[in-house]
């Protein structure tokens, strides 16, 4: 790969509680890339609306606060304004205010740079709903990985437990769906599966079977176009 070749991004879109963050980090992890959790970022303003008590619907202010984000990522740890947060993002009060917020095309546009700095050699792995669509419309590869509803819920219920977080499957399966609609209806970079996307669905896969084949399509195309 010459020096002004772009670092290949594979870009991993999908529905909350997909898996998709799991599959991304090990596929990163396989190839030597760097990985973004974009979702972490949502959430991280949505976290610090709340600590700021932000009004909702002050749009600009909103986008300021996402602009100015004081934010640190290291390995699987991430701080704001050097405080631990990598538990407090993960709330489903985090989750549904981050779908919210999200819906602001303000808040969009003060991320956008943010994501695409993660894009450092050997390449990235990106994850969440624009990442083929909005911020890497050139990635090498783009899939689209989701599972029922059912199955997101299942999964994110044991997720939930294993940390020792109480809670109900029935709540999170309508969770999971109210967010679903949110993230698909909205108007700017709504969640599908867009046409050049591979569709994953991981319901009756393991998380190894979900990687393999993130992996093996990669290969596909290093053969071919010799990324
Ligand atoms: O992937 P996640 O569940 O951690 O994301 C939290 C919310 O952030 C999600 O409901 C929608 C929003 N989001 C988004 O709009 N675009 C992204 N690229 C990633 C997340």
């Amino acid at each position: 790969m010459d020096k002004l070749t772009p670092p290949p991004v594979i870009a991993i879109d999908g529905p909350s509680a997909s898996g998709k963050g799991t599959v991304a980090q090990r596929v990163a992890h396989a190839l030597g890339f760097h990985y973004l959790d974009s979702g972490a970022l949502y959430r991280l303003v949505a976290l610090k609306v709340l600590q700021a008590g932000y009004n909702l619907h002050d749009e600009t202010q909103l986008a300021d606060a996402a602009r100015n984000l004081n934010v640190v990522f290291q390995d699987s740890a991430i701080s704001l304004e050097g405080r631990d947060v990598t538990d407090d993002i993960r709330t489903e009060q985090c989750g549904i205010l981050a779908s919210q917020l999200a819906a602001y095309p303000g808040i969009r546009a003060a991320l956008t740079d943010r994501q695409r700095a993660f894009r450092q050699r050997p390449g990235l792995v990106a994850d969440g709903r624009d990442m083929g669509s909005v911020i890497f419309p050139d990635a090498a590869l783009k899939i689209f990985l989701t599972a029922s509803a059912e199955i997101r819920a299942q999964r994110r219920y044991k997720q939930l437990m294993e940390k020792g977080i109480n809670a109900n499957i029935a709540d999170l399966l309508q969770d999971i769906k109210n967010r679903d609609d949110r993230d698909r209806n909205r108007s700017i970079a709504p969640l599908q599966q867009h046409h050049d996307a591979q569709l994953l669905d991981t319901s009756s896969l393991t998380i190894s079977q979900a990687e393999n084949a993130v992996l093996s399509w990669y290969d596909e195309i290093r053969a071919k176009n010799r990324v």
